[in-house]
């Protein structure tokens, strides 16, 4: 029986999720090293490709005609690595799946080890870069080692099981365990290991395996301010036991982005001689902008305005968030008033002002 036959009668114990992102230069190599160190598992790979401007998936499609172990997945329209690794593991129909990124930073040689433990009867499996044994924070700058501090502080708070490297993109579970929760599972961001652990129903028994996060040689990483962002905005809604929506979240991180903004621009304001009333509009005006970008951006990345609706969109914004500011100053000064204190007035104000223009622009802006 020539080699090819052999594999396709071989349904896979393992299937290996490879979420890619402009990473061409990679996927190739990974292939050739999953066939050395996965000899004599029966395996495959799945690479979930988010459209790459690079032709990763045209790239992975030419390597599938010529190992049918391998297959792409070519997602259009849609961004976010979660998502992109949910959607691998429920593309499979092996009993275990793993997920590991394209660009070779993962220590793909641990994988029949991390594969041993699932066969001994453990649910999850992470690579761990935080026990005896893996690289620790080392070669990280000291910005990504304080957020991944505070990732793995916060986190500790949500998981079902403690896991010393939450935030890992390298990882092996059960997939009926993932089967079960995928439609809970948030499909944006770096969390979806951490989402994974908070979700499962029951306790699952997890091993750790010790591995060396390498460097990146081609391409670069995607991971920035606004992944940070979501993984906050993630992590808040999960402490909240799902009460506060992850959208009113982001929606209010953002409007307290934009107090940051208001003082800065009204420092500067004032520093040209500029009289305070007109300072104050022009700082509400600039803050009132960036939290409209940041907003489309991020909060409703999913109905993001481009073009002249971006514009539209814009003069609606601002006219909400004056609506805003006058139930927020009506709420207040009815408050205050009755005698409440003043801190709570302003911040019921504050409070009332955020509800509303979320409402308000959910509907009315951002309409899905
Ligand atoms: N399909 C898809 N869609 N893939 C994506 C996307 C996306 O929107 N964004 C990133 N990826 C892929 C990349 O191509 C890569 O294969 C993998 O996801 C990880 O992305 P990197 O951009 O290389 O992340 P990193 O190396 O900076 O981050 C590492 O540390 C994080 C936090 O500890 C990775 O190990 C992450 O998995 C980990 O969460
Ligand atoms: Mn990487």
């Amino acid at each position: 029986m020539s080699e090819t036959a052999a594999i396709l009668l071989a349904p896979a114990e393992l299937t290996v999720v490879v979420p890619s992102f402009n990473e061409r230069d990679n996927v190739p190599e990974l292939a050739a090293r999953l066939n050395r160190v996965l000899a004599g598992i029966a395996w495959e790979m799945i690479v979930v490709d988010d459209d790459s401007p690079d032709g990763t998936s045209a790239v992975t499609k030419e390597l599938a005609r010529r190992d049918p172990r391998v297959r792409c997945i070519r997602r259009v329209g849609r961004r976010g690595l979660a998502g992109a690794c949910i959607e691998g593991m429920l593309a499979s129909s092996a009993p275990v799946v793993a997920v590991m990124d394209a660009d070779l930073q993962h220590d793909e040689t641990i994988l029949p080890a991390m594969l041993d433990h699932i066969r001994a009867g453990r649910d999850l499996v992470v690579a761990s870069r935080n026990i005896d044994g893996g690289s620790k924070d080392e070669g990280l700058t000291p910005i990504r080692r304080a957020i991944s501090d505070l990732g793995r502080r916060l986190s500790a708070m949500i998981l079902k099981a403690p896991l010393s490297d939450p935030m890992s993109g390298f990882f092996m579970v059960r997939r009926e365990l993932i089967e079960g929760i995928a439609p809970k599972l948030a499909t944006s961001g770096f969390k979806i290991l951490a989402d994974i652990a908070a979700s499962v129903p029951t306790t699952p028994s997890v091993a750790e395996v010790p591995y060396v996060f390498r460097e990146r040689v081609h391409g670069e990483s995607k991971l920035d301010a606004k992944v940070a962002l979501d993984y906050l905005g993630f992590l808040i809604h999960k402490l909240s036991g799902g009460i506060v929506p992850l959208r009113f979240i982001f929606f209010a991180l953002v409007g307290a982005s934009g107090v940051l903004v208001h003082l800065a621009v009204l420092y500067v304001m004032l520093g040209t001689g500029l009289r305070f009333e007109w300072s104050q509009t022009v700082a509400t005006l600039v803050a009132m902008t960036t939290n409209f970008l940041i907003n489309n951006e991020i909060t409703y990345r999913d109905a993001r305005l481009r073009g002249t609706k971006l514009l539209v969109g814009l003069l609606l914004f601002y006219a909400v968030c004056s609506l805003g500011a006058f139930a927020n100053v009506g709420v207040a000064s009815w408050l205050y008033a009755g005698h409440a204190a003043w801190w709570l007035s302003g911040l019921a104000g504050a409070l009332m002002g955020a509800v509303f223009n979320y409402a308000a622009s959910s509907a009315l802006v951002w309409r899905r």
